[in-house]
């Protein structure tokens, strides 16, 4: 079985006006060159229309949100139209900070990704455990049980991210070993929901990833890209990134 595509995701979170995205997307234009991992930028979805129109062909770009309605009275939401309209290929659905700051269920995550399948877009999953889910040493049936109800009716298109809440934004990166633990555990559990098709899926790792990191990350057998947050701000640290994976 030939392994999918690396995949270097990028979640710029609440950063960079549109004004600075276009400036970030022109930068990254004249200075990248196609690499061995595809690219996706996830950023405001009111960033999207510049980026798709300044980034070079064959970096996509994707929402970190998207409504768990298809359209009507709620009032703030974006919806997956909405952001495929704007060529979105990905959206982040279920990140922790989401989870912690606006109280989403697992429930609530499944839905969002039906319906960022239902209008053609691929949801990128995240799970991942608190810290003292871990140092219970119940991280592992944690967060599988957090992959099964947050895919409650979603298909076989979709990218798993596991972020260790206790490695996001902190300079705590989890170890090789630690990532390749959850990401065979997860890849056991998509066979378990999707069967074979489970072993084209990529399954990301996420938290403090940085351009001196990804690369051995990136090498365990059953973690297939990253999902980066603050080290995708700067044009220098995405193109370090980018080369460490070539
Ligand atoms: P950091 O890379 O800043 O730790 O953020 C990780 C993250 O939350 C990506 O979604």
């Amino acid at each position: 079985m030939t392994q999918p595509r690396t995949l270097l995701a990028l979640n710029w979170k609440m950063n960079k006006t549109p004004t600075e995205a276009r400036e970030w997307a022109r930068e990254l234009a004249s200075r990248y060159t196609r690499s061995a991992a595809e690219l996706a930028v996830l950023a405001p979805a009111i960033d999207l229309p510049g980026l798709k129109e300044l980034l070079p062909a064959g970096v996509d770009v994707g929402g970190q949100d998207v409504s768990a309605h298809a359209a009507g009275a709620y009032t703030g939401e974006i919806s997956a139209a909405m952001l495929r309209d704007v060529h979105a290929t990905y959206v982040i659905v279920g990140h922790s900070e989401r989870r912690e700051y606006h109280l989403e269920t697992d429930a609530v995550v499944a839905a969002k990704a039906r319906q960022a399948q239902a209008h053609g877009l691929t949801p990128i999953v995240c799970v991942g455990e608190r810290l003292d889910v871990r140092e219970r040493g119940e991280h592992v049936r944690f967060t599988l049980d957090q992959l099964r109800a947050s895919t409650e009716g979603v298909q076989a298109n979709l990218v798993v991210a596991y972020e260790p809440v206790w490695a996001i934004g902190t300079g705590r990166t989890a170890t090789a070993d630690d990532a390749e633990e959850m990401a065979a555990a997860l890849r056991g559990a998509l066979a378990g929901l999707y069967g074979p098709e489970a072993a084209a899926l990529r399954v990301l790792y996420g938290g403090s990833v940085k351009p001196d990191n990804i690369a051995a990350l990136c090498a365990q057998p059953n973690v297939n890209g990253a999902l980066v947050g603050g080290a995708s701000l700067q044009v220098d640290d995405v193109l370090a990134l980018a080369h460490a994976l070539s």
